[in-house]
């Protein structure tokens, strides 16, 4: 017993020491990557996350594109880009040579699937030679990108090639931020901006042509608009679709649209070298930290791109290197960069930057830089072979993001980036049978891992009665349908035949979580519609507080001061509230440790969210000043599945779930003199312990008059009550699995 013990203690230590050591690094990474924070600007950004650029980081992001091409490195792509034009850098990528045959070929017909290497020119060329070909005549061309950074990057970085101002001839469009004109010809924009639309304008009838791009990646939208586009062509002969796709899995593109010929764009690539690890390794920072600084202290000059999971991960091995670098004896220089999509965006760009000469550049990344950004000068690649994915467990209701093995294709893809320009090398830290054995071909898609309420409740507004009747490519399990059908159901946007209700059919006009939503509406019912659309424009925007590494206990004070007891919804509320009160000033917001961009942010979205409320003919209604306790109903109204019940001093159960629900200590309510015997959350994330982020105390009493199908009012002492409940609940669920099946027999019925 005891020598096992003091075994594990031993590992124990030995992991904590790991642990210390990586937060010191990444303390350290972090402050030197704000390091020579100027002024004002210090601090600011570092939690832009999704939203990317702003109008100074684009231009610093175009200057940082100009400076690369001026500038050159050691590689050959971008010593060519040293010397040529813009024009003469296009007429080199690889879809040039086929461009004639490209065009031709959509000319004949209606959908084309084009697969190529990453970095051969699909993305940044086809919309413009759609353009030079005279599509434009008739319509916009629309390029959908799975994500946010990449219709930002790509856009700006066409906007160069054009020669217009960004939002001219050439824009972008994603969630609450709209960079396109009249002018817009080239618009990019997320799959989720262009399934929107089509709730507007069925027929897409703005567009002449549509490029989905990064097909491959099967995101939740991607997948959908598959469906929708398929029967938009059947009504509009004269679109044009063009389905992009990194990898081999074209032919399940060419089948779902009826045989629509492949153009493989041919590649240019080097032979890449794989190493597989010989072992298992422990522990993936560590092991990657290894393999950079073996590769850095043996190997010739050449970039290194690193593919590790997660921000927290990427900032220890950039830490972590960078330390031990610093003490090897003779450890040439080493620039060490992290790329991950909640970086701001001025640190992003750096990744493009050529390093001086001599400097050699280490990227760790997530997968973003899989396909969607090609680096050029990558000569090793380090691959993890794990990534952060959004899986969706149906039985507590939740998304969550889990590390998770990476499939084949993935690895392959990875190991690609090696040999852009020249030979290169693929280090594996995994063994070849894990490869073969343990890995998937190919990812699972998104729609069959993740909530789909949002999704549900779009097609059901698109006129799609049937769900399990869509055209997806790969169907969802009808569990997650049925789940969240039921979802909908409860928070009232359907009802029990699963038709849309006036309520479901507002809250589509937001694009929000069908949850926020919600808030908005019941909160026009109870007159505090403007306070909820700051509550729910706030929880819209990354990192509103901000606490740099040396200044803890000062910003936690700070922080602390905007605290309303009962509630972190509101507490961001006050926080808004009182920013407003001080003229948006920056400089009250460095004073108060709050991201001024942040807030920045949320008073766009929140502009915006007025506007779809006019539209709506919702009112906008403020409460009296400082009586917010409605507020805190419209919040229990869209959260009362996430409804808990005190259990300890800073523990909860969720009620429905039984499942325990912890106060975080950055939350308003920790270490309250009392704690509420009710509070709802916005969700629940799993670290050490399961937490509640953002919380607010609710009254028992509107638990049961929000959600009646779950709550009711009881005397005292009720243990018999809950589990009654609880049945009460399940039954409840399976009659509206039922009414699901029902509508489906009722709907083959009819289509016989
Ligand atoms: O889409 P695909 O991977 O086929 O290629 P692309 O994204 O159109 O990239 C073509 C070229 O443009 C590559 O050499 C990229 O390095 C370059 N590019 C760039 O310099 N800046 C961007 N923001 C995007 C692409
Ligand atoms: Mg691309």
């Amino acid at each position: 017993g005891s020598d096992k013990e003091a075994a594990l203690l031993e590992g124990e230590a030995a992991v904590a020491k790991l642990r210390e050591e990586r937060a010191a690094s990444a303390a350290a990474a972090s402050s030197g990557a704000n390091g020579g924070g100027d002024g004002a600007g210090a601090g600011e950004g570092d939690q832009e996350g999704g939203d990317g650029f702003n109008f100074k980081s684009k231009s610093q992001f175009a200057d940082s594109m100009r400076a690369k091409a001026a500038a050159g490195s050691t590689t050959g792509a971008s010593e060519f880009s040293k010397t040529k034009t813009i024009s003469e850098q296009r007429k080199f990528l690889p879809v040039f040579r086929v461009r004639d045959d490209l065009m031709r070929c959509i000319a004949d017909n209606q959908v084309v699937v084009i697969t190529g290497e990453t970095g051969s020119g699909k993305t940044t060329q086809l919309t413009q030679y759609l353009r030079e070909e005279g599509y434009t005549k008739f319509g916009r061309i629309g390029c959908t990108q799975p994500r946010r950074v990449a219709a930002m990057s790509v856009a700006a970085r066409v906007a160069e090639e054009v020669g217009c101002r960004l939002g001219d001839e050439v824009g972008y469009s994603i969630r609450f931020e709209d960079v396109t004109s009249e002018k817009t010809v080239i618009k990019y924009m997320t799959d989720g901006v262009l399934l929107r639309e089509s709730l507007r304008d069925p027929d897409l009838d703005s567009y002449s042509c549509v490029v989905m791009d990064e097909a491959h990646e099967r995101s939740l939208n991607t997948d959908v608009l598959f469906g929708v586009m398929r029967e938009v062509l059947k009504r509009r002969s004269d679109l044009r679709l063009i389905v992009t796709s990194a990898t081999l899995d074209s032919k399940k593109f060419q089948d779902f649209f009826g045989g629509a010929p492949i153009f493989a764009i041919p590649g240019r690539t080097f032979p890449v070298r794989l190493e597989y690890a010989r072992s298992v390794p422990d522990d993936h920072v560590d092991a990657a930290v290894r393999k950079i600084l073996q590769i850095h202290m043996t190997m010739p000059p050449g970039d290194i791109l690193v593919f590790m999971t997660g921000q927290e991960d990427i900032e220890a091995t950039c830490g972590i290197v960078a330390q031990r670098a610093l003490k090897l004896e003779d450890c040439p220089p080493l620039l060490v960069l992290p790329m991950y999509s909640q970086l701001p965006a001025d640190l992003q760009t750096k990744i493009f930057e050529r390093a001086d000469e001599g400097v050699r550049k280490c990227i760790v990344s997530t997968n973003i830089a899989e396909t969607s950004l090609t680096v050029d000068g990558i000569v090793y690649v380090v691959d993890t072979g794990f990534c952060k994915l959004k899986v969706y467990n149906p039985k507590i209701g939740m998304d969550a993001l889990q590390v998770t093995p990476v499939s084949q294709a993935n690895a392959n893809q990875r190991k690609g980036r090696a040999g852009r320009t020249q030979p290169g090398v693929c280090f594996r830290l995994y063994t070849e049978r894990a490869f073969y054995d343990e890995m998937l071909v190919s990812n699972i898609p998104e729609i069959q891992r993740t909530n789909l309420s949002n999704v549900v409740l779009l097609l059901k507004s698109l006129g799609v009665d049937s769900l399990l009747d869509f055209a997806f490519m790969d169907p969802p399990p009808q569990d997650t349908i049925l789940e969240s059908l039921y979802q909908l159901w409860v928070l009232g946007a359907i009802d029990n035949l699963g038709a849309l209700t006036p309520d479901g059919r507002k809250m589509v006009e937001f694009p929000l979580e069908p949850s926020l939503a919600k808030m908005v509406i019941v909160a026009e019912k109870l007159g505090c519609s403007d306070e909820v659309a700051t509550v729910v424009s706030m929880l819209s925007v990354p990192q509103v507080f901000y606490r740099p590494k040396d200044r803890e206990e000062e910003s936690d004070a700070a922080r602390e001061k905007f605290f309303v007891p009962e509630s972190d919804h509101l507490t961001l509320l006050n926080v808004y509230k009182q920013w407003e009160r001080h003229a948006h000033a920056a400089s009250w917001c460095t004073e108060h440790f709050v991201h001024a961009k942040a807030l920045r942010k949320a008073r766009e979205v929140r502009e915006q969210l007025l506007d779809i409320m006019r539209q709506q003919h919702i009112v906008l209604t403020a409460c009296a000043d400082g009586a917010w306790d409605v507020v805190r109903k419209a919040i229990c109204s869209s959260y009362f599945v996430n409804a808990a019940k005190i259990k300890g001093i800073g523990e909860y159960v969720n009620m429905l779930t039984g499942i325990a629900a912890n106060l975080h200590p950055s939350s308003s309510l920790f270490g309250l003199g009392y704690t509420p015997d009710y509070v709802v959350y916005n969700e629940l994330v799993l670290t050490s312990k399961e937490y509640m982020m953002c919380v607010t105390a609710v009254d028992g009493e509107w638990l049961a008059e929000l959600g009646p199908m779950f709550f009711e009012l009881r005397a005292q002492g009720a243990e018999g009550g809950r589990s009654a409940k609880r049945m009460r609940e399940a039954r409840e669920l399976e009659s509206m699995k039922r009414e699901a099946e029902f509508q489906k027999e009722l709907d083959q019925a009819r289509a016989l």
